[in-house]
């Protein structure tokens, strides 16, 4: 929607959602939009920068980090002016609290629904420009279309009639999230399955840093339903099964508030190692000693969530929790300006952009800091658009083939259709989410990595061999879930695959096999590309410029 509002300002958009625009997922980041507005304590962008590098684990491309955290305040202000719903200072600043990793103060925040609230802001404004921006609600983006190295448009359906389009375009933009459906314990909407990054890659781009996902240690146990690190930032601990912050162990001087690789990797050895609540796989999150007033003020959703969802009322009892899957640090390699680059020499597609989680721009490195992310989406979705609208104006419309590109959608569909197998797409989904929980998870090894490579590539031969039961065109969500599904067994392997190469632990990407990090010769970033025989993974160096990699402690 950012990216949209910007191209809006000179030129027609299409925005084009399979769900609604306010139902994105970025709705999920609960707790809060960082920038180093110093209205607690004061703060500078340099420590904001310096921060997220840490944080990262000295992945990040340094050059983007200093511009994407110097636009962090003038961000918040606009989405502020925009009409987004800040929580207040008494003295009516917008009030800022502790994120994991952060040395300041600087998540900004509506109590636990950031997310939400900026999402909200943004539908407005597109409103707002609805002359120029039409928007596409539960339309399916299905493949790029492409000429030499310049992007023309997509191939589209509408999900409510199963009518194939063709949409030509100047400039594409992506803003499609990320994958963490393909884990059994996800954070994630639904709609989070890989589309934008399977479709880029079916385009000939390479796919960046795959193997570094990320777990977020507070997910609702068995169902992965995020409980914000906001839950945390305002006080709450967290408590083995013998009633210990176990944190002073794993980050004494940091305890819960350490980054979230960090604090997932402490849980799950807790729970391995026979220290789960009642010998089980979770821990507590106790929030009791804040208080039902400040709940109330700062964390109603959570307190909500715990109460729909396990009858638990955090005021009352702690939360039972696990680590979830909750971010994609990979994605399409973009540059700083949101363009879209197919090499490790910097190399454009022309005419496409990417911004958000399907993208990596490299601003979080290795493990991204909780706050980051909306920062990200508005930061880059501004850039991606301004990029867009100058590109756009400088090139006519391309001729397109739109039989070709028409014909390759409708005999995927027609595919599907004809299966008449013996799988069952449902039972391949269950296994895939389970073997990525298990062999490509927090901890990994070569022999995990290798188990979960072939399972992986067992259930994709299966997927070829499904059965579809509803061949009816008209609101056809399984065909869909599907295709999606097709998408997350490409991207389950290019995980595993990526992840079983480095042969190092930095940020989410840990091997027990390989417990340090490796700067001789893993300080680069993959770069996976598709080809005839399969993956090819290559690499490209990390733009390094004030901050040397150093020891992480917290
Ligand atoms: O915990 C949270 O509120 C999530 C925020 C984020 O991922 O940035």
């Amino acid at each position: 929607m950012r990216a949209a509002i910007e191209v809006s300002k000179e030129l027609d958009v299409a925005l084009l959602t399979k769900v609604y625009p306010s139902r994105s997922h970025s709705g999920a980041a609960q707790g809060g939009i960082a920038a180093a507005l110093g209205n607690s304590e004061s703060d500078s962008w340099e420590e904001h920068m310096y921060d997220t590098v840490k944080g990262g684990d000295f992945l990040n491309d340094q050059d983007a980090v200093e511009e994407y955290v110097k636009s962090a305040p003038r961000i918040i202000y606009e989405l502020e002016h925009m009409g987004c719903v800040f929580s207040r200072t008494p003295e009516g600043k917008i009030a800022q609290r502790s994120f994991g990793g952060h040395s300041k103060p600087r998540a900004c925040f509506s109590a636990d629904r950031t997310g939400h609230a900026i999402l909200h802001a943004l539908h407005e404004q597109l409103m707002k420009q609805s002359k120029t921006i039409k928007i596409y609600n539960e339309w399916y983006m299905h493949s790029l279309i492409t000429e030499g190295n310049r992007c023309n448009g997509v191939v589209v359906s509408d999900i409510r009639t199963g009518a194939v389009e063709v949409m030509h375009a100047k400039a594409v933009i992506f803003c499609t999230g990320g994958y963490g459906r393909v884990f059994k314990i996800t954070t994630n909407a639904f709609a989070s399955t890989a589309d934008g990054v399977m479709a880029a890659f079916d385009a000939g781009v390479p796919m960046e840093d795959p193997e570094f996902v990320q777990f977020h240690p507070s997910g609702l146990y068995r169902q992965g339903i995020l409980f914000s690190e906001a839950a945390r930032g305002e006080g709450g601990y967290l408590l083995n099964g013998k009633g210990e912050r176990f944190m002073e162990k794993y980050a004494p001087s940091r305890m819960e508030l350490a980054p979230r690789d960090i604090v997932a990797r402490a849980e799950q050895s807790e729970i391995d190692e026979g220290r789960g609540v009642n010998g089980e796989d979770y821990i507590h999150l106790d929030l009791r000693h804040l208080g039902e007033a400040r709940i109330m003020e700062r964390l109603p959703q959570i307190r909500q969530l715990g109460i729909d969802f396990i009858s638990v009322d955090c005021v009352k009892d702690p939360l039972p929790i696990q680590p979830t899957a909750h971010y994609s640090m990979g994605g399409i390699p973009t540059n700083k300006f949101g363009q879209v680059i197919v090499d490790g020499e910097g190399t454009k597609m022309e005419g496409f952009f990417a911004a958000g989680e399907c993208a990596c721009v490299s601003v979080h490195g290795a493990n991204r800091l909780g706050t980051n992310s909306l920062l990200d989406a508005t930061v880059f979705g501004e850039r991606s658009g301004k990029s867009a609208l100058e590109y756009a104006k400088t090139v006519d419309f391309a001729k397109v083939n739109e039989g070709r590109e028409k014909t390759k959608v409708l005999k995927l569909f027609e595919d599907i259709f004809q299966r008449d197998g013996t799988e069952s797409y449902n039972q391949i989904r269950d296994e895939m989410k389970v073997e990525m929980m298990k062999n490509c998870g927090v901890f990994r090894d070569d022999e995990k990595l290798k188990v979960c490579i072939d399972n992986i590539k067992k259930l994709q031969s299966r997927f070829k061999n499904g059965k579809v039961t509803d061949k009816g065109k008209l609101f056809n969500t399984e065909i869909y879930e599907i295709i999606e599904l097709g998408n997350m067994l490409r991207v389950a392997e290019i995980i595993a695959v990526a992840a079983l190469a480095r042969n190092e632990s930095r940020g989410g990407h840990y091997r027990t096999d390989f417990p340090k990090r490796d700067d001789v010769d893993f300080l680069k970033h993959t770069l996976v590309h598709g080809s005839e025989e399969g993956l090819e993974l290559k690499y490209k160096p990390v733009v390094i410029t004030k901050h040397q990699p150093a020891e992480r402690t917290y």
